[in-house]
């Protein structure tokens, strides 16, 4: 008779046919840096993250390189904002400072910065507006100089989390033209218009001011239209896809796994942080097994990269759990 149970007879059996394994490589850590002095401000929403100011971030970069966290993706918050989101590609903005600062403190630990305008403008849309609309091509050229500026400051990996079209060519060329050709792109391809991003937005002061981000970030109902969008940005010159956010969108991972030859990202967005979290706090679930079987089933559905808030914490359970299988 077959049996199914033979496969889960005990831990070392389990772990012996087991198909699937998280890895500290995998987790991209986000990091709020925020204009200002001596700040550490935590975000209510958001439990166990904080906004840090530049001379606070080394306590934070200790904690991520004692986790064994080989990646961060950096959030600037900027003191002034305006129309144009000018301090985005401000040579001396708050997140090239952040990108230097870390750069110079642990130069091996990859820093990819974040390209959109959001953070910046005082209206909170990731694109230049104009009578209520946001422009598409309009904003290319100021996320080209926003890619290059943070380049400039040493980021590895530019990472465009806009929508606009034909934002991954614009880069690239860019990019290359200024003489950044070894710089990786990380396209957040399928982003959806999504309610999970709530969280960030006051982690991120980005909120925006009027409307929504309907007209640029994609409808959440779309499985073949996130297709198309990934096969742009490939075509545009995109290295890695990302899809957001993760856990409510495992089929696209899963599609895009199966359909390109690609490194997958997946990010594990702010609400789903949340959520977990809120739960765990109230004794609801077990946190530690809640969230590594989140990991598992995001890398189970074909994504390699998983950029979330809970690595420092997965890390951690990860190194506990290699010592005990010793
Ligand atoms: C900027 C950006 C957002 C997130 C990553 N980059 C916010 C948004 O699009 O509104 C969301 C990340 C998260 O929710 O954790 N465009
Ligand atoms: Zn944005």
């Amino acid at each position: 008779m077959k049996r199914m149970r033979r496969l889960r007879v005990s831990r070392q059996m389990r772990r012996l046919v087991r198909e699937t394994s998280v890895e500290r490589g995998d987790l991209v850590y986000p990091v709020f840096i925020i204009e200002g002095e001596n700040i550490k401000n935590p975000i209510a929403s958001m439990p166990g993250i904080f906004q840090y100011s530049i001379d606070r971030l080394d306590e934070e970069l200790d904690r991520v390189r004692h986790a064994g966290i080989g990646a961060v993706l950096l959030f600037g918050i900027p003191a002034h904002k305006d129309e144009a989101g000018s301090e985005a590609y401000a040579k001396d903005g708050i997140t090239q400072r952040a990108v230097r600062f870390i750069k110079e403190r642990i130069p091996e630990l990859l820093v990819i910065a974040d390209v959109c305008l959001c953070e910046y403008t005082s209206h909170g849309h990731c694109g230049l507006v104009s009578h209520g609309e946001v422009l598409n091509d309009e904003t290319l050229p100021l996320l080209g100089k926003m890619a290059v500026s943070l380049a400039e400051a040493g980021a590895d990996i530019i990472a465009p989390s806009d929508m606009m079209d034909g934002r991954v060519a614009y880069i690239r060329e860019a990019l290359d033209k200024a003489g950044y050709s070894n710089i990786m792109i990380m396209a957040y391809s399928a982003k959806f218009a999504s309610g999970y991003y709530s969280p960030f937005r006051d982690a991120a002061h980005s909120a925006p001011g009027f409307g929504d981000r309907k007209t640029y970030q994609m409808d959440f109902a779309n499985r073949k239209e996130a297709i198309r969008e990934w096969k742009e940005d490939i075509e545009e010159g995109a290295d890695v896809i990302m899809i957001k956010p993760a856990l409510a969108y495992l089929d696209i991972v899963r599609e895009a796994a199966d359909r390109t030859e690609y490194p997958i990202a997946a990010y594990n967005v702010s609400g789903e942080y949340s959520m977990v979290k809120a739960a765990a706090a109230n004794g609801w679930i077990d946190e530690k097994r809640i969230v590594m079987e989140n990991m598992t089933a995001i890398k189970r559905a074909g994504a390699k990269i998983i950029i979330t808030y809970h690595a420092i914490d997965v890390a951690a359970w990860l190194k506990e759990q290699e010592e005990m299988d010793e």
